[in-house]
């Protein structure tokens, strides 16, 4: 008996020695759900559908989150769950060493999108403390100014940086399992009622129909159509092994399907949601202006300035901003996993030092995006659509024509309905993703050729 016992114990020992594992159903989801939900939804979703055709926006969103989102995710989930490593040995192990730089490029994205994304976070923090503290600023164009860049935003990026290790280094399970589980409901409960409150407000039907209004006209616009892809990629997470990763420490007999369709959704309502709480707002106090000038603008200087003005603004808008920044940094945290788990797993080093030595060195080089806004922009570009597009070109080609075992995969734990619509998966990954997203990875290529000559070569 205590033989047994002693092996059993031995047994768990080894197995939580060589890979973590989330502890719960609801733990991974809530974990992924908030990788997913963060900056991407809480404000780009909804700038990008109100400049390119509003609810015609929406709906191309959700058919794009179908086609190519959910197979991109199935196929990292599957990559993940099956290798039980993260991105460089989960691509070994499906394609062979070939594919090890490809894996590079993913440990790659995630250091240089963090590195910038913590920068914005920084600034969400501020405003969520000065919120909380004294209040926001009379001349919100101003503050913003001299807050976005140099040694203000550099040690607010820091501060949020700390905050990522921290979870981090607690591992799968005691961090970010944990960390997601509080915060997430939270997010989603806040952003609720602040979405009720808005809708109270004079001037919300107008925002309303910014956002939605549909014009179908502007789906045809191929910078549209890439635009909400592109979106896609970013808002779930997709195209540089976070979800893969994730996966990797999931016990073998959960539904994948259901899971990325859950996820999905959830994502989409908050990026939905969001969108019925910031444009009434806006709309309310006639600052619509300062929503088209830039994406930021409206987030960190015409919401604030709402906030500054209106009754009650000082609660609501703490409270918006607390949501960012839970947002945020569950987000920030699935991206240094992808980092720290990849050097755990190729050289053994141990999880806190992993945790600390990644996230001091993504936090210097996010020092480049403090000091300047182009900088940030460009890596934007770069990393966070260009190298995400490539990224899952690359995974559907892998999963969709050369993993073995993909489709069991897929299919342990799979209920009835979902195993017959897993044939389906692969027919997507293997011939509607890959052109889809070419053109995608065109049409961004183009993007950061424009960004580099309008910000560096003054034309
Ligand atoms: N999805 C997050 C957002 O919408 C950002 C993010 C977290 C991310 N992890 C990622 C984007 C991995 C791409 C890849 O803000």
């Amino acid at each position: 008996m205590s033989d047994r016992f002693d092996a059993e114990v031995q047994a768990h020992a080894e197995d939580s020695i060589q890979r973590e594992v989330f502890g719960t159903r609801l733990g991974f989801i809530l974990a992924a759900v908030g990788s997913a939900v963060g900056l991407g939804n809480m404000w780009r979703f909804s700038y990008t559908a109100s400049e390119g055709g509003g609810a015609a926006f929406v709906f191309l969103y959700v058919i794009l989150t179908l086609i190519i989102g959910i197979p991109i995710m199935l196929a990292e989930f599957a990559a993940g769950r099956k290798s039980r490593r993260s991105p460089i040995g989960a691509l070994r192990e499906a394609g062979g060493p070939k594919w090890i730089p490809v894996a590079f490029f993913y440990v790659g994205a995630g250091f240089l999108i963090l590195s910038y994304y913590s920068v914005i976070a920084g600034w969400v923090v501020r405003y969520a403390f000065e919120a909380i503290t004294i209040g926001f600023p009379a001349d919100a164009g101003a503050h913003f100014e001299a807050i976005s860049t140099g040694p203000q935003a550099m040690s607010y990026h820091l501060l949020f940086m700390i905050f990522t290790v921290i979870i981090v280094m607690g591992g799968v399970e005691k961090g970010i399992e944990r960390a997601s589980s509080l915060m997430m409901p939270a997010l989603f409960f806040i952003l609720v009622g602040l979405a009720a409150w808005a809708f109270t407000l004079d001037g919300a039907g107008a925002g309303y129909a910014a956002y939605l209004q549909p014009q179908w006209g502007d789906l045809l616009d191929g910078g549209t159509f890439a635009s909400a892809a592109a979106q896609a990629f970013f808002s779930l997470s997709l195209g540089m092994g976070a979800m893969l990763t994730f996966a990797s420490y999931l016990s073998k007999d959960e539904n994948l399907n259901r899971e990325a369709v859950v996820i999905s959704f959830a994502d989409f309502l908050v990026a939905f949601i969001a969108g019925l709480v910031v444009f009434p707002i806006v709309f309310a106090l006639g600052l619509q202006g300062a929503v088209s000038e830039s994406t930021v603008g409206a987030l960190f200087i015409a919401l604030p300035g709402a906030f500054a003005e209106m009754s009650g603004g000082r609660i609501i808008g703490s409270l918006f901003f607390l949501a960012l920044m839970v947002g945020a940094l569950t987000s920030a945290i699935s991206l240094l996993e992808v980092v720290v788990a990849s050097i755990i797993d190729e050289f053994d080093i141990p999880r806190k030092k992993a945790a600390l030595g990644a996230g001091t060195l993504i936090a210097l080089f996010g020092l480049l995006s403090a000091s300047s806004l182009d900088t940030l922009g460009l890596i934007d570009a770069v990393a966070g659509e260009l190298f995400l597009v490539i990224g899952g070109l690359g995974l559907a080609i892998l999963v969709g024509y050369r993993m073995k075992g993909a489709r069991e995969e897929l299919e342990k734990g799979a209920s009835p309905l979902f195993r017959k619509l897993i044939p389906v998966v692969f027919v997507f990954l293997r011939y509607i993703v890959p052109p889809i997203v070419i053109f995608v990875i065109y049409d961004r290529l183009m993007n950061v050729w424009s960004v580099i000559q309008t910000t560096y070569l003054g034309g």
